[in-house]
Formats: C-alpha cells, structure tokens, sequence
C-alpha cells in the first residue's frame, strides 16, 4: 500500500463539541488507497512546546471529493493548535500508516468506540455498509458531552450508547451496556479507546467466543518503525504499534487472553 506526503489543505473546521473538532482536508493530487484503522501523522502548526508529528485516525474519506477528515479531541498543544486551524491552512501529513481492520467473512458485526476511539470506527463502519455488513455501533463517553456523530454512524447501523454519568443512553461504562447481559448475536467486535475498555471488551469477546480486534493508541513519536516508542509485548516479541498495528487481533497480544481466563474463573471480578 503506498504512502504519501501531502500539504493537506483544510477545508472546514467543525467543532462537534467543547472538546471535539472535526478537520476536513483536500488533498493536492489523489488520495491514496486508506484501509480503516489506519491512521496519518499531522505536522502541528509550529509554535513552542510541539516538535514531533501527531498521530491521528483516518475518521472518513471521500475519493469522490478527495477529502480525508479527522477528528481531533483537545488533550494538549498540539491538539489544540490544531483544532484551532482555520480554513486554507497547510497541514503537512503523512499517511496512511500502520494496519488496518480486517473486514469479516460474514455479519453482524459489534464496533465500541471510547472517546476519541470512535474515530477509526466511523471510517470502519462506513466500509462495512458498503460491504453489505449489519453493524451495530456501541458508543460511550464520561457525559453527553463526549457523545458526537451520532447521526453519522447511524447511516451505516443501529447505535447504542452509554455515558458514565448517565445524562445520555444507558448510565455506566461501555462494557456494563444491556447488549451484554445476553449471548454475543456477532461474528466480530471492533474496539478503540481507552487501554482498560479495550481489555474489558476483549475479555467480553473472549467469553463469547467472539473474534476481537483492538486499535491500540500508545504514544508514539515518529510514527514509522524507527524510534520503537510505542512497542507492545505480543506473542510474536515486541512489536511497534506504528507498524504492526494500531489494529491488533486480540490473540496477538500477550497478556490479554489470561485476563479473560482470570476473570472467569473469579466471579467477583
Ligand atoms: C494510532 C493513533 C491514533 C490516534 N487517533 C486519534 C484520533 O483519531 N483522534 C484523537 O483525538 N486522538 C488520537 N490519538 C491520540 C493523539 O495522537 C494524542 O491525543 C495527541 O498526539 C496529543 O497531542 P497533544 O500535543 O495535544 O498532547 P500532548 O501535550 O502530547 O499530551 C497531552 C496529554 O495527553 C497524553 N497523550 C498524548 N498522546 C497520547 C496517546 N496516544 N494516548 C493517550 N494519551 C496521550 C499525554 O500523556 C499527556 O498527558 C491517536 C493516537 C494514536 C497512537
Ligand atoms: S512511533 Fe516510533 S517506532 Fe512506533
């Protein structure tokens, strides 16, 4: 799969909520082919504090338009200088990099975004339409606040939700939501967000018997293999995230199966 270098140009800035933007860009000559669950790494405007490019999902392409869009949620300088951008504005990027989700055999599928998590998952779930996949989407955030987009993932499936505080869908974590109180009804679960939900959901797919891919989001810095920053114990050795992944079968990971194992076996867990 081939990798560019563009100067993005960015067409719109939506702000989605206080914490999250959305930056729409046109690219200068083709995209190239993006798989969901991979992701680009964005030159943050300069300034001081921020030296290093930032990784960031692809969050929706659009060949037609020529458009790639992110979403951005403020954490720190870089994320907020770039959600503060302005239309017209160059952003250097490199994309697309890592690997992707691997699409199922047959359906329906289970896809759970945390946070900023849902953002490989709008991209997902739009190819999986395409692919003629029943996708029901399962969204959580602390509060109402972090609950975005909902219009748009429900184009491509159901959409269920929970929020920590309960001030929208059902009140809790994502794992606590009724959809798990029976038998899994899926062939796949897609996850990404925070590392605990992550291995919460995989210790849900696990019991259910239900293959489990992961987009792991650790820090990283150059993006490309070099730095091995981002390094992850797996069952093949250490492997970078930037290159191997973010996706991850959860088999792949160490560590990951015996905290399903445990937890069945203890039911105070
Ligand atoms: C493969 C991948 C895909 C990602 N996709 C998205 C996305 O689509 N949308 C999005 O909003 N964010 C995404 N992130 C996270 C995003 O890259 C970071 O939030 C961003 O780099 C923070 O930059 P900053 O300068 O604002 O914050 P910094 O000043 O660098 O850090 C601010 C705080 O955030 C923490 N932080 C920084 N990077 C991460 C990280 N990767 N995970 C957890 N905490 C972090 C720092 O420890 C610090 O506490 C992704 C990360 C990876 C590795
Ligand atoms: S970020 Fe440098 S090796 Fe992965």
């Amino acid at each position: 799969m081939s990798k560019a270098i563009h100067d993005l140009v960015l067409r719109e800035n939506v702000q989605l909520s206080p914490f999250y933007h959305r930056l729409d860009f046109t690219a200068p000559s083709p995209l190239p082919e993006c798989e969901p669950g991979q992701f680009a790494e964005l030159l943050v405007p300069p300034g001081p504090g921020v030296f290093l490019r930032r990784p960031f999902s692809i969050h929706a392409v659009d060949y037609k338009d020529n458009t790639i869009s992110f979403l951005i949620k403020l954490v720190g300088e870089g994320t907020r200088r770039l959600a503060g951008i302005l239309p017209g504005t160059v952003i250097n990027t490199v994309y697309p990099l890592g690997r992707g989700f691997t699409m199922p055999e047959k359906g329906p599928v289970l896809l759970v975004g945390g946070g900023c998590g849902i953002a490989p998952l709008l991209f997902l779930s739009a190819r999986l339409k395409a692919g003629g996949f029943r996708t029901d989407c399962l969204l959580g955030g602390r509060t109402e606040k972090d609950i975005i987009e909902t219009a748009d993932f429900e184009r491509n499936g159901a959409v269920f939700i929970t929020t920590e505080d309960g001030s929208l869908g059902e009140k809790g974590l994502v794992t606590a939501h009724s959809l798990f109180d029976r038998p899994l009804p899926y062939t796949m679960v897609y996850a990404c967000g925070p590392e605990a939900m992550l291995r919460a959901v995989a210790m849900l797919a696990m019991k259910a018997s239900v293959p489990c891919e992961v987009s792991l989001e650790n820090t990283m810095a150059c993006g490309v293999g070099v730095c091995l920053c981002c390094v992850v114990p797996t069952t093949e050795g250490n492997q970078c995230v930037c290159t191997e992944g973010p996706v991850f079968n959860i088999n792949r990971l160490s560590g990951w199966d015996q905290a399903a194992r445990i937890a069945d076996s203890c039911p105070v867990i």
